[in-house]
């Protein structure tokens, strides 16, 4: 499913002269042949952000989906409607962390799909428990979702594998940590190993404050277990931008770039967040810069995974700061942006607004000449169409064609 997936993000056209990028998804008809198997699929959305209400929002479009839960969703979520038929979209109160009872939901419901939004339950191994319990659901599985889970794991992996990125350490001891950021003269980022809502992350630029930051995590422990070990990066400056990019263990391709923006207060004073706003294209890089970066990326990543047995499927979201001496890694996600989804299905037009051909037409015998005249018209761009040819004149017509010489040139069918 991913591969074909993959196939149609490799469509993504653009266009739109001086709009900037206009996505457009070329061949709807070639849609995962087991969605095909499923005309009425059941569909589980596992989480509650903005993001999941992008998420529903869009699946909600495909003529496929005759039901959606997402647990527990939002009270935007419970107002978007499917295409299908009009029904909405039901949200059950189940937390998204909570894998048995999201299993034993779908032990009751059997969804034909489930699709995870957030970080917290993949890092838990959701889409393991699924699978083993022969549900299909799309995202990485625990081992591939260590990438987001732990920041120790992406920065020993982008090191070895020659993925660019700050130079770092990783620490379980507070008093190594300091010593590493004094070397840095305290211009640091300082990392809790673990998973902290998107705001593990201390930016410090003297001595002193990277000891206070290190004292935060690893000593008052303000993000709990997650601080247990961290990574300190120097601090690096240039254009941040997200990269999004779909994967099915072999292949990945990038969508758009996208930017969000994340330090609160007036004037970028306040601390970091998980990001408050997003917009896409980002104006830094143009399509083949783009594609550059990406490569630059993408390619050890890829040859990494291979290497070390990951099997990554679902949406990699590496954070990339652009700096002068290029671009450079700042971290790994496992899962759509939030709030970058918003602005990237948004753009992603027509998806799963066109049933593929299979559903539309059940397969029967040749087509009536009324129906060829009508497909002559779509293929040949002729203007306008005869409403309805007579019996007689339609049966004339379909005589012509039939008793034409074979070198005689016909009207393509
Ligand atoms: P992370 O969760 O590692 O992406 O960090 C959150 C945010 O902190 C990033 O989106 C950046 O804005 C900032 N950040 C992280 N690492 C660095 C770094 N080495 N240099 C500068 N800013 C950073
Ligand atoms: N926009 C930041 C994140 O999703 O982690």
């Amino acid at each position: 499913m991913v591969a074909t997936l993959l196939r149609s993000v490799g469509r993504l056209t653009q266009s739109g002269k001086g709009k900037g990028p206009d996505l457009r998804l070329i061949n709807l008809s070639r849609l995962p042949t087991f969605l095909i198997q499923y005309p009425r699929m059941k569909l589980l959305l596992i989480g509650s952000g903005g993001r999941e209400h992008a998420l529903a929002w869009k699946l909600a479009q495909s003529p496929l989906v005759a039901r959606m839960w997402c647990a527990p969703g939002n009270a935007g979520i419970a107002e978007e409607r499917l295409a299908k038929h009009g029904a909405l979209v039901e949200c059950v109160p189940l937390p998204a962390e909570d894998l048995p009872k999201l299993l034993a939901f779908a032990q009751q419901e059997r969804p034909d799909f489930t699709v995870v939004g957030p970080d917290n339950p993949l890092a838990a191994g959701i889409v393991d428990l699924f699978q083993a319990n022969g549900f299909k659901i799309w995202g990485p599985n625990k081992q591939a979702a260590q990438f987001e889970g732990s920041k120790a794991f992406s920065q020993d992996f982008m090191e070895r594998h020659g993925i660019p990125t700050a130079k770092s350490g990783t620490f379980t001891d507070p008093v190594a940590a300091k010593h590493f950021a004094a070397s840095l003269a305290g211009r640091c980022a300082v990392k809790a190993d673990g998973l902290a809502l998107g705001k593990g992350v201390l930016l410090t630029t003297s001595v002193r404050e990277a000891e206070q930051a290190v004292d935060e995590i690893m000593v008052s422990k303000s993000f709990g277990a997650a601080g247990q070990r961290i990574v300190i990066q120097e601090l690096l400056d240039g254009m941040e931008i997200s990269l999004h990019a779909l994967c099915d263990g072999k292949v990945a391709k990038l969508f758009p770039t996208s930017q969000d923006h994340k330090r609160a207060l007036n004037g970028d004073a306040g601390l970091n967040t998980g990001g408050m706003g997003a917009y896409s294209p980002a104006p830094f890089l143009t399509d083949a810069e783009l594609r550059t970066v990406g490569d630059a990326i993408l390619q050890p990543w890829l040859r990494g995974c291979a290497a070390d047995g990951i099997d990554f499927r679902g949406l990699l979201y590496p954070g990339v700061m652009l700096t002068k001496s290029g671009p450079k890694v700042l971290e790994f996600n496992a899962r759509f942006g939030d709030p970058e989804t918003q602005v990237y299905l948004t753009r992603l037009k027509r998806l799963g607004r066109t049933p593929p051909r299979e559903l539309r037409r059940p397969a029967r015998g040749p087509r009536t000449p009324v129906e060829q005249q009508r497909q002559r018209v779509r293929r040949h761009g002729q203007r306008r169409l005869p409403r309805q040819l007579s019996e007689r004149q339609s049966h004339h017509r379909h005589r012509r064609c039939e008793r034409a010489p074979k070198h005689q040139s016909l009207p393509r069918r």
